[in-house]
């Protein structure tokens, strides 16, 4: 019916496009396409964390990120304190409460150190907060304008999945260092870049029969696409399954692939991540660098632990996805992962849980034409991932 519907329009447009009545209907048939949520990309992740001060020392130290802003009672903030580094286009804020009794220590004492908000960039927070929450969008922040000496900043917010939160941010009409409330964090101790360069996709895990309403919620609230699904076939092994779809923003600057656990024989890793982040919530960010050998080599001099595949991985890997212009030795050394689709391939390694908890962690991940997150590597990867689990006692 629709493709009948959609072939006659087509050809209603070929046959009469000079008549004022298909003028119209193709300036409605384009409005339905706008994009109602421009996003510019990932502005900044937000860490609650049990002691900000020493998370911030972690991340410079063992990701080469640079100390940018501060924000505490030294700032006329007094009940909270901020800590905002970064690296290339990649900024996080690492925040603590100073007083119990208040949301963010809540939150930390529910759900361990993990990511807060995914902050968006906007060119019009105000508008984004009105055609979110329009289409059933749960405000978390109104429209709100912070103002110093170097411009202002509008930022406003959605709940998502969990107690996570999606904060725009439109910062066009600001010069400062971050934004107002910070001041700039001058540190003399500035640890190399590893080279990570920005967010290239920010993965939640979500409940039971989760994953489809919060696919819709990413749709209709958000105006995001359906870019690939993984079903329990693609993601399982002897015990770990899981279903995932990946939502893209309408320029693909912003992917959330959502997770949800799937019948397996034992517990789904998906399972323990919801056990121990006690809900929904972020379980991985993946950042983008254009050498990941360069990349994951300083990583692990500077002690970040990664999931390992075996060796035998190595052994066959070359005739799943062709040529590549790496050497395998380095790859093979390191744990480095490789996967194609249609467009090229990919290279990409998985940290061991950041936290005490086994819930949030990185990717490290370099594209070389490829579009897709890492498909054929998922059973390889499953399985170490679960002799993690076993380790833990949680399988
Ligand atoms: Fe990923």
């Amino acid at each position: 019916m629709l493709f009948y519907a959609r072939f006659f329009h087509q050809a209603a447009i070929k046959i009469s496009s000079k008549s004022k009545f298909m003028q119209t209907a193709t300036v409605t048939e384009t409005n339905t396409n706008v994009d109602f949520l421009p996003l510019s990309g990932t502005d900044y992740i937000e860490f609650y964390v049990g002691n900000a001060k020493q998370a911030a020392h972690f991340y410079k130290t063992a990701f080469g990120f640079q100390s940018l802003a501060y924000a505490g009672p030294e700032t006329g903030v007094m009940d909270k304190v901020s800590y905002v580094i970064r690296q290339n286009k990649l900024t996080f804020m690492l925040t603590t409460p100073l007083k119990t009794n208040n949301a963010i220590a809540d939150h930390i004492y529910k759900h361990g150190d993990g990511v807060k908000v995914l902050a968006l960039m906007v060119d019009d927070a105000t508008d984004a907060w009105h055609q979110t929450t329009s289409r059933g969008g749960k405000s978390y922040m109104e429209p709100t304008t912070k103002e110093d000496e170097n411009g202002k900043v509008i930022l406003s917010g959605i709940h998502t999945y969990g107690d996570t939160v999606h904060v725009f941010i439109e910062r066009k009409d600001y010069k400062g260092v971050f934004m107002p409330g910070f001041r700039k964090w001058e540190s003399s101790y500035n640890p190399a870049s590893t080279g990570l360069l920005y967010v290239d996709h920010c993965v939640g895990n979500v409940g039971w029969n989760q994953m489809n309403p919060w696919v819709k919620f990413y749709e209709d609230v958000m105006g995001f696409r359906n870019i690939l699904s993984f079903d329990d076939k693609d993601i399982s092994t002897e015990y770990s399954a899981l279903m995932s779809k990946v939502m893209s923003n309408g320029n693909g600057f912003v992917k959330f692939p959502i997770n949800e656990p799937a019948e397996g024989k034992k517990k789904s890793q998906v399972e323990e991540f919801l056990d121990f982040y006690n809900g929904e919530g972020v379980q991985h960010v993946a950042l983008a660098t254009n050498n990941i050998i360069e990349t994951v080599t300083d990583l692990q001099n500077r002690g970040i632990d990664f999931l390992k595949v075996p060796n035998s991985y190595y052994e066959t890997v070359l005739d799943r996805v062709g040529k590549i212009d790496e050497d395998l030795a380095p790859l093979s050394e390191l744990g480095i992962l490789i996967d194609k689709d249609e467009e090229g391939y990919l290279l990409q390694i998985f940290s061991k849980p950041l936290e005490d908890r086994p819930t949030l962690f990185f990717e490290i991940i370099q594209r070389k034409g490829a579009k897709s997150f890492g498909k054929g590597n998922f059973k390889a990867l499953f399985e170490a991932l679960e002799r993690e689990q076993g380790m833990r006692g949680n399988l």
